[in-house]
């Protein structure tokens, strides 16, 4: 398309109106598919959120994709790559909506305390080699209404943007949300951070994530799979992970994928 700007970031792309998954078709796409590739969906019938959940994907409805990646890291720095497509998101949602949204740790994009995207990084690993990451983000953009069950923790960029009106959505001619060029911003803004990440510039992104961050100065439940304990979040630090803090004063760091938070 005419706003795209990357090298490799999505040149390569696999689109289907329906798919089960993107992520589950990622994960099966052969292992010498290019760094970069995208699959995308109209409709996702059994889209995959994080811990087991399931993610609505209604048809034309949002931005279903995954990327493919091929990273030289070790695999205990694979979700600073969630953070790296997080904020990817932020600054695309921001280009094209004037809505800046916050980041709740690690990989939800917030506006007005509800879920506008999740991202769920899934990685193939064999002792310290990556073989690839699949990142998939999920954003709602053109829902108008949720089902009840999810209405008071999701929202969508139309509601949004009907809400606020800012006047820099570049609408298309149904006055919806210009789904294509907010892809192109994703992949976008995905390729300069990643580009960054994988330089080892992650001060940079790190920085830009807790400014962002809804999280930081709450207190959060730690949910474990033995249990969970109360906390004030009180840092991210540079390899992603949340520092809480515990009422005896003790720090401790969380990390992506083995633990949930939720505010309290
Ligand atoms: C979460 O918040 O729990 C993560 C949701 C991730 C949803 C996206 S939609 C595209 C990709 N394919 C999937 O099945 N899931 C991710």
């Amino acid at each position: 398309g005419p706003y795209l700007k990357t090298k490799y970031i999505g040149r390569n792309y696999i689109y289907r109106k329906s798919v089960d998954s993107t992520n589950t078709m990622a994960k099966s796409l052969p292992q010498d598919t290019p760094e970069g590739s995208l699959v995308i969906a109209e409709e996702q019938t059994a889209g995959r959120g994080r811990t087991g959940k399931s993610w609505e994907s209604p048809r034309n409805k949002g931005i279903w994709m995954s990327l493919y990646l091929k990273p030289d890291i070790l695999p205990q720095d694979a979700p600073l790559i969630t953070h790296v497509a997080a904020l990817a998101v932020v600054r695309a949602i921001k280009s094209v909506t004037g809505i800046t949204p916050g980041i709740k740790w690690p990989n939800d994009v917030i506006i007005d305390g509800k879920k506008v995207c999740g991202i769920l990084t899934e990685l193939n690993a064999e002792m310290d080699c990556v073989n690839y990451v699949v990142v998939g983000i999920g954003i709602n953009v053109n829902t108008e209404k949720f089902p009840d069950e999810l209405k008071d923790v999701a929202t969508s960029l139309l509601i949004e943007y009907r809400k606020i009106g800012t006047h820099k959505a570049r609408n298309d001619t149904k006055g919806l949300i210009d789904r294509k060029h907010l892809l192109a911003e994703v992949l976008n803004h995905f390729e300069m951070l990643y580009e960054k990440f994988l330089s080892g510039e992650v001060a940079d992104i790190i920085r830009e994530c807790k400014k962002l961050s809804v999280t930081l100065g709450k207190s959060v439940r730690i949910i474990t799979k033995g249990g969970g304990f109360d906390a004030i979040a009180v840092d991210i630090d540079d390899r992603g992970a949340l520092i809480v803090e515990r009422e005896d004063g003790s720090r401790q760091a969380v990390i992506a994928g083995e633990v949930s938070v939720r505010g309290v």
